[in-house]
């Protein structure tokens, strides 16, 4: 069995009411499946309305889109690992190319998220992904290898097989144009080696940027692909559930 993790990045959408009557609807109509996960990235004010609605179903957790690397202090706005994890938060987020690019996350604060979310015992999902300038020069590789290093290096294996990876090309996400099956799969190739070539034996590697009904199919056909993270079509339960069910050979 292929096991395949789908995330919904909900960003700046869907307050604790909405939550509420959005995991009303998908519960209701989302059958589980053995060979999936589906995790859930809602704003940090709806964190806690969306993990105890989402309470003993194994298949499903919690996780934040951002944290910061202090667990607590004078940090006015941000959300620390800890009270994430009160909150019921499971994972979190880690460099989103929002983060990134409109609030100036660079690769070092990256590094100091991963550690801090590793610390407080919750999954980092770490988003890398080229820009379209990047893409262009060819780029591509040497940006996913160095974002990756600057956020992992020097990780123990045991920690380093903890963390999920997102590639997200920065021109991919809501825009509508998703990169091709092909050409992620040669991205998400060259990560799961860097990996690999570090201990982490089987990791997950997600991929994300205007996936939605209509390729998501065609994406999770490519064997390289461990799933997907989702932003604007994760936003309405109905499709969100028909996404997830996507079948799989
Ligand atoms: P999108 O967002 O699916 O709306 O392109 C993906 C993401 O930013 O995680």
């Amino acid at each position: 069995m292929r096991p395949l993790l789908f995330a919904a990045n909900w960003k700046m959408h869907l307050g604790p009411d909405a939550a509420r009557a959005y995991l009303d609807q998908f519960l209701a109509g989302y059958t589980p499946q053995p060979d999936r996960k589906v995790w859930f990235f809602p704003p940090a004010i709806s964190l806690d309305t969306v993990s105890r609605r989402i309470a003993g179903r194994p298949d499903l957790l919690a996780g934040a889109q951002d944290v910061h690397w202090e667990p607590k202090g004078a940090f006015t706005g941000a959300t620390s690992v800890p009270l994430a994890a009160e909150a019921g938060a499971r994972a979190a987020l880690v460099g989103h190319s929002e983060r990134r690019h409109v609030f100036g996350e660079t690769d070092a604060d990256t590094a100091r998220k991963v550690r801090a979310v590793l610390a407080g015992g919750l999954v980092p999902v770490l988003c890398v992904g080229e820009t379209l300038a990047q893409r262009e020069a060819g780029e591509t590789l040497a940006v996913a290898r160095r974002q990756l290093l600057a956020a992992l290096d020097g990780l123990e294996t045991d920690a380093l097989r903890r963390v999920v990876i997102a590639y997200e090309p920065v021109w991919a996400i809501g825009t509508g144009r998703n990169a091709t099956p092909a050409d992620a799969a040669q991205v998400h190739s060259e990560i799961r080696s860097w990996l690999t070539g570090r201990g982490a034996a089987s990791p997950m590697v997600l991929y994300g940027g205007s996936v939605n009904l209509k390729n998501i199919a065609e994406l999770l056909a490519e064997r390289e692909l461990d799933g997907v993270l989702v932003g604007g079509a994760s936003l309405d339960a109905a499709t969100w559930v028909q996404l997830v069910s996507t079948p799989v050979a």
